[in-house]
């Protein structure tokens, strides 16, 4: 970057130059250069615009726009000198413009203000952005589908207070994770909406005397239509909360996902393994296999929780309408971006690589008594009160602790003493495949509901 000490876009009122520190302070080029391409686009746009009211004169007009194309090949050829002189992203390209095509350069900015300028940048980069994401999540979500489907038979403890509950299907367990997914999903399609409105014309905080069409820089620019309220489309950021809002939640999502993947993969679990690629080893212990990659999503989830309260604090004081405090919007917001995409990119191509042990999770459901609702099922099935029967398997539940069995080990002379009414046929009942197989309909474990579920969620992708 190379500083001067007085700043030729707007030092016209001012007689000392900016002190050197406060010209570093207040600057945002370090960070706000990732919107040149938003900003070129976006200037494009206006000019195009100011052509067809007869602001500018088409030659005026072609002038700038080639102008600004070569600004912005200037800037992807790593040939573009970034001024903290020059504060901005903004004013660092309208110079180097008129640098290069001369005063007419100067008339770009016609109609128009930094204030409204930003915000439209923000909106073009933040819409791009959730598209990426986007792609993502639907990557991460066809993953689990197929690892729904491939293991839909596959019995495995469900847990309340992470203790043993009730049998389910690994399929139906990754079917939550899919649907919770699917939520993100839609809440940032729901986003995007209000991010794609085109604040231009805004101008610094109350329109513009120029016979602009706003209607017009909408279309160029994509925008499914115009802020309604220059006060209100220069100063709101609502829209980007409500983007790290959304960012919380695929990272809260992705956290509880990957705390269950750490667990899942301790020697204590032993329900999963997840590919080399994804773990790291220990400098010290030559054993270890550790699964760095949910720990650190999970880690990172703190970050983007914080930088939705960041932006929430920045907001509240603000007065209408632009206020500098504004600038400090950038970097929560592109922080909660660049980790969202990160965190979904990893999950995504970390999916195919989770293996699931069966004959372990079998093992586990064996030792918790998991089946133990099913055989009150039973007994009330067989015309017992539900209270008396939850009452006969607590007994039986602590009969067989005692043994060190399951319910499903006792013999059936061992079982009718706490029951008369229990037959033969209660085993069909105690196996984990009978459990899960009865829970049959919309929303539960069977393998058959899983594989109707997962059919569904194709449909939706
Ligand atoms: N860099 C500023 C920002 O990020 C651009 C807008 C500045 N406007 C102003 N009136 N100083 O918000």
């Amino acid at each position: 970057m190379t500083e001067s000490s007085t700043n030729q876009l707007w030092g016209g009122r001012f007689n000392q130059p900016t002190d050197a520190f406060v010209q570093e302070f207040t600057a945002s080029v370090q960070f706000d250069q990732r919107l040149y391409a938003y900003d070129i686009q976006g200037s494009i746009a206006h000019a195009t615009m100011l052509a067809k009211v007869g602001v500018l004169t088409e030659e005026e007009s072609k002038t700038i726009i080639a102008g600004l194309e070569e600004v912005k090949k200037e800037i992807e050829a790593g040939e573009f000198e970034w001024s903290i002189a020059l504060e901005d992203v903004h004013m660092n390209i309208e110079k180097r413009l008129t640098d290069r095509v001369g005063d007419v350069g100067k008339k770009l900015h016609t109609g128009r203000s930094r204030n409204d300028q930003v915000a439209t940048d923000i909106r073009l980069y933040l819409r791009d952005q959730i598209d990426a994401i986007q792609i993502e999540l639907e990557r991460l979500i066809t993953g689990l589908i197929n690892l729904a489907e491939q293991e839909a038979d596959t019995v495995m403890p469900g847990f309340t207070h992470l203790q043993t509950a009730q049998p389910v299907t690994f399929g139906h367990h990754m079917m939550a994770w899919v649907e919770m997914l699917f939520r993100d999903r839609d809440r940032l399609a729901d986003c995007r909406k209000r991010v794609n409105i085109l604040p231009l014309g805004a101008a610094a905080l109350a329109g513009t005397s120029y016979p602009i069409d706003r209607h017009l820089t909408a279309e160029l620019l994509g925008f499914e239509g115009v802020a309604e309220n220059s006060l209100d489309a220069v100063s709101d950021r609502d829209f980007a909360i409500e983007f790290c809002a959304c960012s919380a939640l695929v990272m809260t999502h992705l956290s509880r996902f990957s705390e269950e993947l750490v667990l899942w993969c301790s020697q204590q679990f032993s329900f999963v393994t997840i590919g080399d690629a994804f773990c790291t080893g220990s400098s010290i212990m030559p054993q270890k296999k550790n699964p760095d990659v949910p720990e650190l999503i999970r880690g990172k989830t703190g970050r983007v929780n914080g930088n939705l309260m960041s932006l929430l604090t920045l907001m509240k004081g603000q007065p209408l309408a632009y206020n500098k405090d504004n600038q400090e919007d950038k970097e929560p917001l592109f922080d909660s971006i660049d980790t969202i995409r990160g965190s979904l990119k990893a999950f995504a191509d970390m999916a195919p690589a989770i293996t699931v042990s069966s004959e372990n999770m079998r093992e586990a459901c064996s030792k918790g008594f998991a089946t133990a609702t099913d055989l009150a099922d039973y007994l009330v099935r067989k015309g017992i009160a539900f209270r008396d029967a939850h009452e006969v398997v607590g007994n039986a539940v602590a009969t067989a602790e005692k043994q060190g069995k399951d319910i499903a080990e006792l013999s059936l002379e061992a079982l009718q003493n706490f029951s008369s009414v229990i037959d033969s046929d209660v085993y069909d009942v105690l196996t984990l495949e009978g459990a899960v197989a009865a829970r049959n309909h919309i929303g539960g474990t069977a393998p058959e509901q899983v594989r109707a579920a997962v059919k569904r969620a194709r449909a939706k992708i």
